[in-house]
């Protein structure tokens, strides 16, 4: 049984939280995870070079495999990980959701869980709206919302940095200066986890 990890980064903050993610997955015996990124534009991957912090995270990750609807099909739980932009997803996720049609007719993703993470800039700029818009589209594919519930070690604080219980999260700073602390890579963990132990259990 497979559940997917399929993420969009540019600065590897949210790249960072997918590993977390993935090796909550690989906790949970009789799942297979797999870790996809979501294709970039063609117009910023031109870019890229240009930018010395963009093209290290693009060299670490541009052999992830990109994300295909086959993977969407056969996976039987998903963890979507995207950056925060104006308090919701990226477009390059958005153009992934949106090309799920055919998928959503046949009614692929019905019943399958689903789980959300992201990376904010400040720790207002979408922490929680992010995921909350996410979960329109997963709703109307038919996908269970896996949050993250407080009794998760680290979900009760009131410092600056991440973890919501609409999905695990991660503060960039406004120049993507910071990196993840381990406290929200732990909350990534356990969300991956909780979201492959979801779909074992509803495969029965
Ligand atoms: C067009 C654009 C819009 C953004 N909008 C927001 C925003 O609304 N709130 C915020 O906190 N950060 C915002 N950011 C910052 C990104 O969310 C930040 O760079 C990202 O979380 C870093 O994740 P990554 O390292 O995985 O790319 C924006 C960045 C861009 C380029």
């Amino acid at each position: 049984m497979k559940v997917l990890v399929v993420y969009y980064s540019m600065y590897g903050h949210v790249q960072q939280m997918a590993q977390s993610v993935l090796a909550g997955v690989e906790l949970v015996a009789g799942v297979e995870p797999v870790l996809r990124r979501v294709r970039e534009f063609e117009d910023i991957e031109k870019d890229i070079p240009q930018h010395e912090h963009a093209l290290a995270v693009w060299n670490r990750h541009k052999d992830v495999p990109v994300c295909t609807l086959e993977d969407l099909r056969e996976a039987e739980g998903i963890v979507f990980g995207t950056p925060t932009r104006y308090g919701n997803m990226t477009a390059q996720m958005k153009r992934l959701f949106d090309s799920t049609v055919k998928l959503w007719l046949e009614g692929v993703f019905e019943g399958k869980p689903a789980g959300i993470f992201t990376s904010t800039a400040t720790a207002h700029g979408g922490q929680e709206t992010t995921p909350f818009t996410m979960m329109a589209p997963l709703l109307h594919l038919g996908m269970i919302i896996v949050g993250v519930p407080y009794s998760t070690p680290g979900m009760l604080h009131t410092e600056g940095r991440g973890g919501t219980p609409y999905g695990a999260s991660t503060l960039a700073g406004s120049s993507n200066e910071l990196q993840p602390p381990p406290e929200d890579l732990a909350i990534a963990q356990a969300l991956g986890r909780r979201v492959a132990e979801v779909a074992l259990k509803l495969r029965g």
